[in-house]
């Protein structure tokens, strides 16, 4: 593994599968039973120039509940990008204060560009259409713990990835990580002029994968693991694709009726979140809530344990994890959220 985390590209079977041996041993911190000081006196730079709260804020709690500080910057009007200031200039810069570095940025390439002038760890947040290769791991890690937890194994598992998948970056992290593994089927469904680029359609079927594209969620799924949901990214589209965009139809609606009638009752739902709860949106519906199957809630919960595995694999501190642990002082409720199971 490389010292930077910019793409899935480089990572192996190898590194992930230390990342999820790691994260799993992160899990008494994560969920708040023990404490560890193993990253005291490190500090993180969060340069977030593009709207986020879980990867943004659980990267932050993730760096804290291993001991280090974090400076937080948001957007473009309070940064000297405002000013006209270069990639190369602010990673410069940044390098100066930070032990590690996060960021977010609208522009494809544009995490790579800045992690080319410095030695200190980046990890890509997302860049724009690009690559999200922390949600991959933390959505790779989340099909692994629900598969154990069911008894299912990955190797044959059936995987529906639906909704935006030319511009959601998370689908293009996780189909490339996916395909490291053996032999899945995934099955693709987005509308019309979303579909997965080609580019990793081809890579995943060179990999031996049986991939199979549908034009809606109207058919069997009988035989489904994991449905993954993404939101229609709008914010990335075209002109002309914004005027021709009529909104997503019911044919992709991921629901209770989808899931009790095409589905079965071991198929579990993921989203990488945000869901857009708005009217008409189509998105993940929320007549799922409460319902067992839907994991989405335990999948931004796993986005700590990763995000640690992350930091302490890049920053080689994974080795002491077990040497400094004690035990937490302060009130913890049993179940974090009130519809938990
Ligand atoms: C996603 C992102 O920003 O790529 N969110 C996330 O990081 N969990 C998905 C999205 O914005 O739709």
């Amino acid at each position: 593994m490389s010292h930077h985390l910019l793409t899935v590209d480089s990572l192996n079977r190898e590194s992930v599968d230390h990342l999820l041996r790691v994260a799993a041993r992160m899990e008494p911190i994560a969920q708040r039973r023990q404490v560890t000081r193993v990253l005291e006196g490190a500090v993180l730079g969060n340069l977030f120039f593009e709207a986020s709260t879980r990867t943004r804020v659980s990267f932050n709690a993730a760096f804290c509940r291993l001991g280090g500080s974090v400076c937080d910057t948001t957007g473009f009007t309070f940064s000297s990008m405002a000013k006209g200031e270069s990639l190369y200039d602010t990673s410069r810069v940044m390098s100066g204060y930070c032990d590690a570095i996060v960021m977010r940025h609208p522009d494809q390439g544009s995490v790579a560009e800045f992690a080319a002038a410095t030695n200190v760890p980046v990890i890509n947040g997302g860049d724009g259409p690009g690559e999200h290769p922390s949600q991959a791991l933390l959505d790779l890690y989340t099909i692994d713990k629900e598969f154990q937890r069911l008894g299912k194994s990955l190797s044959g598992a059936h995987i529906l990835l639906t909704g935006d998948l030319k511009y959601g970056r998370t689908v293009h992290s996780l189909i490339k990580l996916l395909s490291l593994y053996d032999p899945l089927r995934i099955t693709l469904v987005s509308p019309p002029g979303l579909e997965m680029p080609s580019k990793l359609i081809d890579l995943v079927a060179s990999r031996g994968h049986r991939i199979e594209q549908r034009d809606s969620l109207a058919s069997d799924f009988a035989d489904l693991d994991v449905v993954y949901t993404t939101r229609i990214q709008k914010e990335r589209f075209t002109d002309e694709m914004n005027e021709s965009f009529q909104g997503l139809s019911d044919d992709f609606m991921v629901n209770r009726d989808f899931l009790d009638h095409r589905c079965s009752q071991s198929t579990i739902v993921m989203h990488p979140l945000p869901r857009d709860s708005r009217p008409g949106a189509n998105d993940l519906n929320l007549d799922l809530n409460g319902d067992p199957r839907l994991a989405i809630f335990r999948q931004t919960d796993n986005g700590i344990p990763m995000r640690m595995a992350i930091f302490a694999t890049l920053l080689n501190v994974d080795k002491l994890i077990e040497q400094d642990l004690r035990p937490v002082r302060w009130y913890v409720p049993s179940q974090i959220g009130t519809l938990d199971r």
